[in-house]
């Protein structure tokens, strides 16, 4: 039985910089950096014209004013939108992120990365594939794995695509509940990591895991007490949206 081993800091700024700045912005991410924190989960889906952005939702009128989708937006209209002002009038003029940028930006900042891999419906297989090539591209200089971020995503076709582009990035299979089949879906992908919500996360999945030679990180815990009983029960690592409240 192989040790499960995580590959980066054990606690994660999610979404960038969790709720203290705009989700999935070079901001969220720098505000991480000026609280310490030096891991970075974020989520990437792909413009109309297949490029990479930093995003959580498929439609517009959350983050992004006004109707319509991601999928169906060209990069340079994307470009234009703005991602900051929905969350506070002093982040106006913030923008989508491309995810080529946000590496450039994390590797010179020392900063480890949970790259969510978030396929717009529909968008599974491109998806994977292209931020696996790219990010085989953005990595190819760097040896061994301890600078390789690390793939996650909710879609199977999405991680198994990506890891047919870039079999040597690792990969963590992210859940919501932990399913019986859990184990054997993550390794029929060769992961090394299942990620999982907390709240519903129990002692003995923890023990499972680890027994079948998987890493554990949860998500998104912004309570120290229960940031402290996760990791006495084991969890690797847990991804918080309180950057201010949970020290890095
Ligand atoms: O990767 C952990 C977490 O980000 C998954 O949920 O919806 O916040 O992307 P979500
Ligand atoms: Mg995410």
């Amino acid at each position: 039985m192989r040790t499960p081993s995580w590959p980066g800091p054990r606690r994660i700024a999610h979404r960038g910089g969790g709720k203290l700045a705009p989700e999935n912005t070079l901001a969220g991410i720098r505000e991480g950096i000026a609280r310490g924190y030096r891991a970075v989960e974020f989520d990437v889906m792909l413009t109309a014209d297949e490029v990479p952005v930093l995003m959580h939702d498929p439609n517009f009128g959350r983050t992004i004013a006004g109707r319509g989708s991601v999928a169906a937006t060209r990069w340079e209209d994307l470009a234009t939108r703005d991602a900051g002002v929905w969350f506070s009038s002093r982040y106006a003029g913030e923008r989508v992120p491309r995810y080529e940028d946000v590496v450039r930006f994390c590797q010179a900042n020392g900063v480890w990365m949970n790259v969510e891999i978030k396929p717009a419906p529909g968008f599974e297989v491109v998806t994977g594939r292209i931020v696996g090539e790219m990010t085989g591209r953005l990595f190819a200089d760097q040896s061994g794995r301890a600078g390789w971020p690390l793939f996650s995503s909710f879609s199977i076709e999405a991680l198994a695509s990506a890891r047919a582009a870039a079999p040597h990035v690792p990969r963590g299979l992210l859940f919501d509940v932990i399913p019986e089949t859990g184990v054997e879906a993550a390794r029929a992908l060769d992961c090394i990591s299942v990620h999982a919500n907390h709240r519903k996360l129990r002692e003995e999945d923890i023990a499972r895991l680890h027994d079948a030679g998987l890493a554990v990180m949860t998500y998104t815990v912004n309570e120290q007490r229960r940031a402290e009983q996760l990791a006495d029960w084991g969890v690797d690592a847990i991804c918080t949206d309180r950057i201010d409240r949970l020290r890095p």
